[in-house]
């Protein structure tokens, strides 16, 4: 593999941080962009390099100027910014339950924020470098597979990114023909954000941050560069939007 960049948004997310690790230990990784809320307490990684953001269009903006210089060799970008429940939410089991302040929050981390990185990242993707951005999904945002019904913003803000990851797919086809965007399901993996729905899960359908790491990055290797978005879990299988 060519030497390359890679650039994790939203980077306190336990995958990520799992993702991080893989990257550092990769010989032909020369760099990491970890982009969060909060710097972490103490750095022990070497190539990572974090920086601090709320997430705002400025912010973003800022960040993405002062990584032009590394337009071209950023070619692995992870998002993983999402949250399902809070000090003061859970998912809505019935409509009951369904509040403007709650699906704002959550469209606003899940939807809103992922669409800013794509839109302001275009001028670094560019050029010849083959580039594959993971955006994190969820099997629950496909519109076709909803049978359940139920944990309605979380849902809808999965399905809304499936369809601006789709969108941009279009337009990335024609302005970075390099670019794969793939919408990524990770599985029900052990982190803050499924905590408190884990006892349900089968012992051997809880993965660990490092399994999924792992999956993921071995996913966007050999993925096809095609121009289309794809909608993939962890094991590498499609999943119907
Ligand atoms: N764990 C699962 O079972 C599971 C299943 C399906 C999909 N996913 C998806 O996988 C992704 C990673 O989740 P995780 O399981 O690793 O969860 P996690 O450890 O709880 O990480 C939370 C992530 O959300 C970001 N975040 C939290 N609150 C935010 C806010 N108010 N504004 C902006 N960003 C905020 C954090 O970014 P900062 O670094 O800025 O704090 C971090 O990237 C999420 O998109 C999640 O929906 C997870």
């Amino acid at each position: 593999m060519p030497s390359f960049y890679a650039l994790v948004i939203g980077a306190s997310s336990t995958i990520a941080q799992a993702a991080i690790q893989q990257f550092e230990a990769d010989k032909d990784c020369l760099g990491v962009f970890a982009i969060s809320r909060s710097l972490p307490n103490s750095e022990t990684a070497t190539k990572t390099q974090w920086l601090e953001s709320d997430y705002s269009e400025d912010s973003i903006q800022q960040i993405c100027k002062s990584l032009a210089s590394y337009s071209g060799k950023i070619s692995k970008v992870l998002i993983c910014n999402g949250i399902l429940h809070n000090d003061s939410m859970m998912p809505e089991r019935k409509l009951e339950e369904i509040r403007a302040s709650q699906l704002e929050a959550i469209f606003h981390t899940n939807t809103i924020i992922p669409m800013l990185w794509l839109s302001q990242l275009l001028p670094i993707l560019q050029g010849e470098q083959v580039t594959q951005v993971a955006l994190f999904s969820a099997r629950i945002g496909s519109i076709s597979d909803n049978k359940t019904g139920g944990w309605y913003s979380y849902r809808a803000s999965k399905a809304a990114l499936n369809m601006l990851i789709q969108t941009s797919s279009v337009e990335y086809a024609r302005r970075a023909k390099n670019v794969k965007l793939i919408a990524f399901h990770p599985g029900t993996t052990d982190t803050p954000l499924s905590k408190p729905f884990q006892r349900s899960v089968p012992k051997d359908k809880l993965f660990t941050a490092d399994f999924v790491a792992t999956q993921l990055l071995s996913i966007m290797e050999n993925v096809t560069m095609d121009n289309k978005a794809a909608y993939l879990d962890w094991n590498n299988q499609p999943i119907e939007w």
